[in-house]
């Protein structure tokens, strides 16, 4: 008779959008999780903070302590679903300090703190794990932590906020300027009553950091990250990029660089550019995320799917307590951080960047010869020009596109250019971003 197996005992923090999936999808699939675990997986407890919201939860479960419930001797693995930074950051650093695994969507938090809980893991031997913090359901963080561990990761890219996602797609489609696109997300559940994490950046650049920390084994915080939201794109930006072939999205991205002396950094900045509609991140729309990877040997790669939402959010959750239980049962232990390569941050301004720079300029001669020589002045070499005469009008459209440059020196080329007397306007200024250079 083989003797009963120990049950992996969980506490759950938080019971909103993904908890209350992760409560289901616990009851629904027990036998499946124990048959994959090797053990029972049981709830021992869930915090909330207002206990009477949550009738579909039988009540013995519930608690507004979740200090005791974290302490309490039967919890092997502590799931994080509240948010934020404090209390959680304590509730998790001391459940880590006890041995406690810890499995958390909890993206700011690590963002900020990562160093801090792998600290405490690294020091009691427990696991931590959080696929669910980047890009909710797809499956991106364990293969950059585990399967691509042995090559080299040069580039992440990708559209990693569904709120912005739907935004931008929406005014792409429609011609609707920022805020009108704005409110229809709000109506629609698909941005927060207060959307600034979303829209300024905030969430995509907590998410940066973490795909640049794993994919470059570095500590990257957000206070590493530049970061640049959507509220300037306008309809003017938008229908520019639709004249080109292209079409604009807020972009992480996340790039080993080697300068000429062969020294490697990190630049990891998130903001909108606009892409060739042929490239693969240009057919993501509405809330969806995606995510391109390159590396030396495996070459390009493309994650896809929900980044959001209940269900998909607590997917990525319940794959991360399957893994944990699983090394609790075997008496092993997940990847550790891994930050031995300790690259600097590059700052923006360092970082090689194209530009594409829509203007209004007097329609005479020698106005290209003017614009053309701000640019050679700053060392910035044009890749395309388009100039436009319009019918019965003194003015002309005049697109500039450039090679990369450093970001600063783009900058200064374009305040520049907005003094000359022959431009009357700036029209749109928009990084590019997927093309060849
Ligand atoms: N929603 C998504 O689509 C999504 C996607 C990816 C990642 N995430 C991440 O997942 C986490 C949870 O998001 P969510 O959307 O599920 O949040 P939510 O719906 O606001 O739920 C938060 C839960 O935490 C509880 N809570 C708040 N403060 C507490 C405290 N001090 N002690 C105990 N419980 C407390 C709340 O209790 P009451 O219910 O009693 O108020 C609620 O149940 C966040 O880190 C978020 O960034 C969410």
């Amino acid at each position: 008779m083989s003797t009963p197996v120990e049950p992996i005992k969980v506490a759950l923090l938080g019971c909103g959008t993904v908890g209350t999936e992760v409560v289901r999808l616990l009851h629904e699939q027990a036998d499946d999780l124990a048959a994959r675990v090797g053990a029972p997986v049981e709830l021992t407890g869930i915090a909330v903070r207002r206990p009477n919201k949550h009738r579909d939860v039988p009540a013995e479960l519930l608690t507004t302590d979740a200090t005791a419930l974290v302490a309490r001797d039967d919890v092997d693995v502590v799931v994080e679903v509240i948010g934020g930074i404090e209390p959680v950051r304590t509730l998790l650093v001391d459940a880590l300090s006890s041995g406690k695994s810890v499995v958390t969507a909890n993206k700011a938090l690590l963002a900020e703190n990562g160093g801090e809980l792998f600290t405490a893991a690294d020091a009691s031997g427990a696991d931590l794990y959080f696929e669910a913090a980047v890009a909710g359901a797809i499956p991106l963080l364990r293969p950059l932590r585990e399967s691509l561990a042995g090559d080299r990761i040069t580039r992440v890219m990708g559209i990693v906020n569904g709120t912005t996602n739907y935004i931008l797609s929406a005014m792409d489609a429609t011609g609707a300027g920022y805020a009108e696109a704005l409110e229809e997300a709000s109506r629609l559940g698909y941005a927060e009553a207060d959307p600034t994490a979303d829209v300024d950046g905030f969430d995509a650049a907590a998410k940066a950091a973490i795909l640049a920390s794993i994919a470059f084994h570095t500590r990257v915080t957000a206070a590493d990250v530049h970061r640049e939201g959507i509220s300037s794109v306008t309809a003017a930006d938008i229908a520019a990029a639709r004249s080109l072939g292209r079409t604009v999205k807020l972009l992480a991205i996340c790039e080993r660089v080697t300068d000429d002396a062969g020294t490697e950094s990190v630049s990891v900045r998130v903001h909108p550019a606009m892409i060739p509609r042929s490239h693969p991140l240009a057919g993501v729309g509405g809330a969806f995320n995606a995510v391109f990877v390159e590396a030396d040997a495996a070459g390009q790669l493309m994650f896809y799917g929900q980044g959001a939402g209940g269900a998909p959010t607590a997917s990525a959750v319940l794959g991360d307590l399957v893994a944990v239980a699983r090394n609790r049962v075997a008496s092993g232990r997940g990847p550790r951080e891994s930050a031995y390569a300790e690259l600097p941050v590059r700052p923006m301004g360092q970082t090689g960047t194209a530009y594409h720079i829509s203007l209004d300029v007097a329609d005479q001669p020698g106005v290209l010869t003017q614009v053309a020589a701000v640019f050679a002045e700053h060392g910035v070499s044009i890749a395309a020009v388009r100039q436009e005469g319009r019918d019965n009008e003194p003015s002309a459209s005049l697109v500039v596109v450039t090679h990369a440059a450093p970001d600063a020196a783009l900058r200064s080329t374009v305040d520049k250019v907005a003094g000359l007397p022959v431009v009357r306007e700036v029209v749109s200024v928009m990084r590019v971003e997927g093309e060849e250079q």
